[in-house]
């Protein structure tokens, strides 16, 4: 059976790939959209992360192609509904990164609140500003969360750790279960008038797309800040911007984009405004985890025809 692995994969991925009897792995990471319909055919496994773009034209010439893993969470890059009529089971890696994510998500949360990306820049740029950048405590705030699954449900752990208060909004989870890890599980709207803090943890759907927008954002509490460390397009950048210019909202911060990389979009010269390229699964640590899972889970599903994480119909 052979796997190609078309997106960098830690060595840890490509080592389980390379000594599994019965599987040959090729790695080819810089194929355009062109070059990879043309060899695709060729491979029973493919490996991704969020570059490769898996599209309905591609999977029409893969006809050898039973499955595809991507190292990490977010699938919006496969045509699922494509792969499912293809008969090729998609998988994704939901734990691996998490820990990072939200880790990353209170880094932000703590730069936003004692102004840290600014503090550093003013001083590399020779100035001593103390005035200005005064911070807030998190102490007893209180955080909304939006979706408390695999990475918000570690935020809100670790945000408790903090002494803050956690409120969360999902209607997937059970509330006896979220109440005994100490999350009270309140309405959209609650999230919206009664959090210091808000962070997104949803995937993007039809239904989080524009979630945060003109009306949203005006709901918020005066002063408080919002952190999305999901998917970019949950958040409308232009309406964050208004929220962020006339001081509605304290501060955002964004690892996220609805357009990857972003450019010099407006939010980009507000001083209440933070931000990483997409920094949230990056660590060492969850790369290797991804990695590992998603080459283990490849290989299970080629040679036992079973694996984990599958999220189409496929077994
Ligand atoms: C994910 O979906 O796993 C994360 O957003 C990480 C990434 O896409 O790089």
């Amino acid at each position: 059976m052979k796997v190609l692995v078309s997106d960098p994969l830690s060595d840890i991925g490509i080592e389980i790939f390379e000594n599994t009897p019965g599987i040959e792995v090729d790695v080819k990471t810089d194929l355009s959209a062109p070059e990879l319909e043309k060899i695709i055919g060729a491979y029973h496994g493919l490996s991704i992360r969020s570059k490769t773009k898996v599209t309905a034209n591609m999977l029409s010439r893969a006809k050898n192609l039973k499955v595809i893993g991507r190292a990490g969470i977010g699938l919006d890059n496969v045509d699922i509904p494509a792969a499912t009529r293809a008969d090729i089971a998609v998988m994704n890696t939901p734990f691996g990164n998490t820990i990072t994510t939200a880790e990353h998500t209170i880094a932000l949360l703590m730069s936003l609140s004692r102004n840290l990306p600014r503090a550093t820049a003013t001083l590399k740029d020779g100035k001593w500003e103390k005035k200005n950048l005064r911070g807030r405590e998190i102490f007893n705030k209180t955080l909304g969360l939006i979706g408390i699954g695999n990475v918000g449900s570690i935020v809100a752990d670790r945000a408790m750790g903090l002494k803050m208060k956690v409120i969360g909004f999902d209607p997937y989870q059970d509330p006896e279960a979220l109440k005994k890890a100490g999350i009270s599980l309140v309405s959209f709207d609650e999230i919206l008038t009664r959090s210091d803090y808000i962070s997104i943890h949803t995937p993007k759907t039809k239904e989080t797309t524009n979630l945060f927008n003109k009306d949203t954002l005006s709901r918020m509490k005066q002063g408080a800040m919002l952190i999305n460390c999901a998917r970019g397009g949950i958040v409308n950048e232009d309406d964050l911007y208004d929220a962020l210019k006339s001081n509605h909202l304290g501060g955002a911060a964004l690892d996220v984009f609805e357009t990857e990389p972003p450019g010099k979009i407006n939010l980009m010269d507000l001083d209440n405004f933070i931000c990483s390229s997409h920094l949230g699964a990056s660590t060492l640590e969850a790369q290797d985890n991804v990695a590992r899972d998603v080459a283990t889970q490849i290989v299970d599903y080629l040679l036992t025809g079973k694996a984990p994480n599958i999220v189409n119909s496929k077994k």
